[in-house]
């Protein structure tokens, strides 16, 4: 080959090296695109897939989230019946209880005055009898309507400073023959300490541990004193009776549950602990158990101490002390009140000491036979709830306005709320609780009619 020759050829191999070189280049800038374009796409994909599974899963949490809800409305829809259900038969239970508390407590009038016209001893007797097992049973219709009425929400403590000496001497008035009779002893620590508390609620949870600690002692003592804890005040209540096995200690709380110790003993129902547990915990008072067989059981209630002065004790449990009351010969007594058996017996107690009673049912019949009275009557009694929605409130103001005259009034009734006491208070009238205590009665009528 000549030398231009090889010149042309060597050109035209260089000229093909660079253009490898340019291909390679363009080449590998194509697929560096190429790559490129699909990963967005497939970057694109994931995104709509994804997409789509929130859809999805979003879709299930709303469902989810549906029938939550609609479970939540049966269940809300559950729980308001069982509660109406509850509160239904707390309103029946305070119903029945209420209306049976009534014919007794005419029954134990009745009897009052039958055992005034009772003459031989015998016959005392069987009053004595009959008037125990009434006073039994009105014992078991007031704690189950106490029951009823805590259940429903209406009875609702009421505190206030509480000197434990106004608790302890009426109830070591109360239980020192109880346990004479059962030739236990019984100790009653005095103290001058005061808490804040209920003083009837804390009484039912005392009387009912002293009740206990008397009923199963065979043997020994039982003794109530207090101790300081701290802010607080422990009430104890100690006996030497047979102690409670560890596996009733939570059970014997609760409503109709006997011990064993109970077992040959047909008196109880098995509603005094949870009585006691229920006003505990309506008090905020801690209520504690220890026991040891064979050996004795101490039962104590946890109290707030107060500095406070302590308010007097309720009227009823002042004239719970029965006195010889005299000056009724002759008094004329206007009676109010629409139920017939308590009327009759009301009456027939009031006849025994030596009232001139006028009997009637309303506003309207007490305002006609005010008239048949000799003159303006020296008291009235009236029922606080009378038929037609009038109240022995107004029927004695009618009477009053009538006749011109301020007459001392007492109001009967078995409505316990504090608006009853209030209302009656409030008007300068005297108010006695049903089932009416004749010496109550007696005490307080002899003392307006001075
Ligand atoms: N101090 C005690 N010593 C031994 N056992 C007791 C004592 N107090 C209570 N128990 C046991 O606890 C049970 C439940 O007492 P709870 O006061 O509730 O009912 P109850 O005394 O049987 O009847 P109720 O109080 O209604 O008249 C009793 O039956 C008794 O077995
Ligand atoms: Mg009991």
């Amino acid at each position: 080959m000549t030398a231009p020759g090889v010149d042309r050829f060597t050109s035209i191999e260089r000229e093909v090296a660079k253009l490898k070189k340019i291909n390679a280049a363009l080449m590998s800038r194509v697929e560096r695109s190429t790559d490129q374009q699909l990963n967005a796409f497939s970057l694109f994909e994931t995104a709509i897939a994804l997409d789509q599974q929130v859809r999805d899963r979003t879709q299930q949490l709303k469902q989810v989230l549906q029938s939550l809800e609609r479970t939540n409305g049966h269940l809300l829809e559950a729980k308001q019946q069982a509660e109406a259900a509850s509160s239904l038969k707390s309103s029946v239970l305070i119903a029945v209880t209420h209306d049976l508390l009534q014919p007794l407590n005419a029954a134990r009038l009745t009897l009052s005055a039958l055992a005034e016209m009772v003459a031989s001893p015998r016959g005392m007797e069987f009053t004595e009898q009959i008037d125990r097992s009434l006073a039994t049973l009105e014992d078991l219709l007031r704690t189950l309507l106490d029951i009823s009425k805590l259940d429903a929400g209406v009875l609702k403590p009421e505190f206030r400073p509480v000197a434990i000496s106004a608790l302890f001497e009426p109830l070591q008035q109360e239980f020192l023959s109880v346990a004479a009779k059962r030739h236990l002893r019984l100790r009653i620590r005095p103290s001058c300490e005061r808490v804040i508390s209920d003083p009837l609620m804390l009484r039912r949870i005392l009387q009912n541990l002293l009740a206990n600690a008397l009923r199963y002692t065979q043997r020994g003592g039982v003794l109530m004193g207090c101790r300081h804890r701290g802010d607080n005040i422990r009430i104890e209540v100690h006996d030497t009776g047979p102690g409670i096995p560890e596996t009733q200690r939570e059970a014997i709380f609760k409503e109709f549950q006997r011990g064993e110790t109970s077992a040959g003993d047909n008196a109880g129902l098995g509603l005094g602990l949870s009585i006691v547990q229920r006003f505990g915990n309506a008090l905020g008072h801690e209520i504690r158990l220890q026991s040891r067989l064979g050996k004795g059981s101490r039962f104590s209630v946890t109290i707030p101490r107060t500095n406070e002065p302590d308010e007097i004790l309720a009227a009823p449990e002042r004239a719970e002390l029965e006195y010889e009351y005299g000056g009724m010969e002759g008094a004329k007594i206007l009676l109010i009140e629409n139920d017939l058996s308590s009327a009759e017996g009301m009456a027939n107690l009031l006849e025994k000491w030596g009232c001139d009673v006028a009997v009637t049912i309303s506003k309207a019949d007490a305002l006609d036979r005010i008239r048949a009275l000799d003159g303006v009557p020296d008291a009235i009694v009236a029922d606080l709830h009378l038929d037609n929605g009038e109240t022995g409130l107004e029927a004695v103001d009618l009477i009053c306005g009538e006749i011109k005259t301020e007459i001392p009034a007492i109001i009967v009734t078995a409505d316990y709320s504090t608006k009853a006491a209030h209302d009656v208070s409030a008007l300068g009238y005297e108010l006695l609780k049903k089932p009416i205590k004749p010496a109550e009665m007696r005490a307080l009528l002899s003392f307006l009619l001075s």
